[in-house]
């Protein structure tokens, strides 16, 4: 889902959350993004071993199973526990197929194994949270909860965002909202919660949202809120999400047969750019730097392009504006 806007609530998946904005009970819905071309990028046959390392509300599994019927299974994997919940009863009607995990995909290649998923024909993985998560407001993801600012995936261990924002010097925070969230005026923002802090902590997504828009200049145009790079930077940071991303990718190359299928969808330019250059580097031969006349890598192309990267349609965005800024990705395992 697109870190773009938090303050959306996207719909689609079926469920009802328990401490909702506004407090109200409604029924939270999350749309899988891109699910035709998915489907389509990852070819699921029949009989076929599937992982989908993010299975957020079961979307994207649900027609992941559907298209290996009648004996494909499916490793899902979530790193937050109510996910492995909401998708154990949206997948019951697929019995024995379905196995779940609650772990991060970082562990991918120990735990597919053990799972009797040690070699598959297809790897998914859908970055970043889900609906569900976001309108969540004791995991402080949107800009208006009040709940602590927590966001992290797995709330069964890690360190809350609040407790970073309590702890960390002004110039460590600065540096990891440029870092994370490429935020222009990261020193500013980091003084100001330094500031804050000595007397109010900082400790909600309420008030770390209205703390950034004061902190720093009104934007002549506005499309997304001021926060929004500072949300995304503590996001990234409390979920170590880069590192887990890079371990999950390198997983692909272990876990899948040749001819088996990698397809990622990212939502920010950071994640994005870890998925290409990974799928790049990995469908070069030869790696030996210029200067060297003959090969003496021995690197052989573990992947092959299944295209360019691909967008949602028009439609797709407006019917469910959190896909704008999505981005799916594919390659295939080649033989060694
Ligand atoms: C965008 S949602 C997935 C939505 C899902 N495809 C659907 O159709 O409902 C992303 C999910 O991935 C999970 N997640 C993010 N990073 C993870 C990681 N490193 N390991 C395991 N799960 C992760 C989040 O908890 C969230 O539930």
């Amino acid at each position: 889902m697109s870190t773009d806007d938090p303050l959306d609530v996207a719909d689609g998946g079926k469920a009802t959350a328990g401490s909702l904005e506004g407090g109200a009970e409604q029924e939270v819905r999350h749309l899988p993004v891109m699910a035709g071309e998915v489907v389509a990028t990852l070819a699921p046959r029949p009989g076929s071993l599937q992982i989908d390392a993010t299975l957020g509300g079961a979307g994207h599994a649900e027609r992941i199973l559907d298209a290996t019927s009648p004996d494909g299974r499916l490793l899902g994997l979530d790193a937050d526990p109510a996910a492995i919940i909401r998708s154990a009863a949206r997948l019951a009607r697929f019995g024995a197929r379905v196995v779940l995990r609650q772990v991060n995909f970082g562990e991918l290649v120990d735990v597919a194994p053990e799972a009797g998923f040690g070699h598959v024909d297809g790897l998914f993985m859908d970055l970043g949270l889900s609906s569900f998560q976001l309108v969540d407001v004791e995991r402080g993801f949107g800009f208006r909860a009040g709940g602590r600012l927590d966001m992290r995936f797995d709330t069964t261990q890690g360190r809350p965002a609040a407790d970073l924002l309590a702890t960390m010097e002004a110039d460590d925070l600065a540096a990891l909202f440029r870092k994370h969230g490429e935020e222009p005026f990261a020193g500013r923002i980091a003084r100001t919660i330094v500031e804050t802090r000595r007397h109010t902590p900082v400790d909600t997504a309420e008030k770390l949202a209205a703390l950034v828009e004061r902190a720093v200049p009104a934007p002549k145009a506005r499309r997304t809120h001021p926060a929004t790079r500072v949300f995304q930077a503590l996001r990234i940071a409390v979920n170590d999400e880069l590192v887990n991303l890079e371990s999950g990718l390198a997983a692909s190359l272990v876990l899948l047969r040749p001819g088996g299928r990698l397809v990622v969808l990212s939502y920010h330019s950071l994640e994005d750019r870890i998925v290409k250059r990974f799928m790049a580097a990995e469908q070069r031969g030869c790696v030996c730097p210029i200067e060297v006349p003959v090969c003496i890598c021995g690197h052989q192309p573990r992947l092959r392009s299944l295209g360019k990267s691909q967008v949602p349609s028009n439609e797709e965005i407006s019917a469910n504006p959190r896909s704008r800024s999505a981005r799916l990705r594919a390659a295939e395992r080649v033989a060694a």
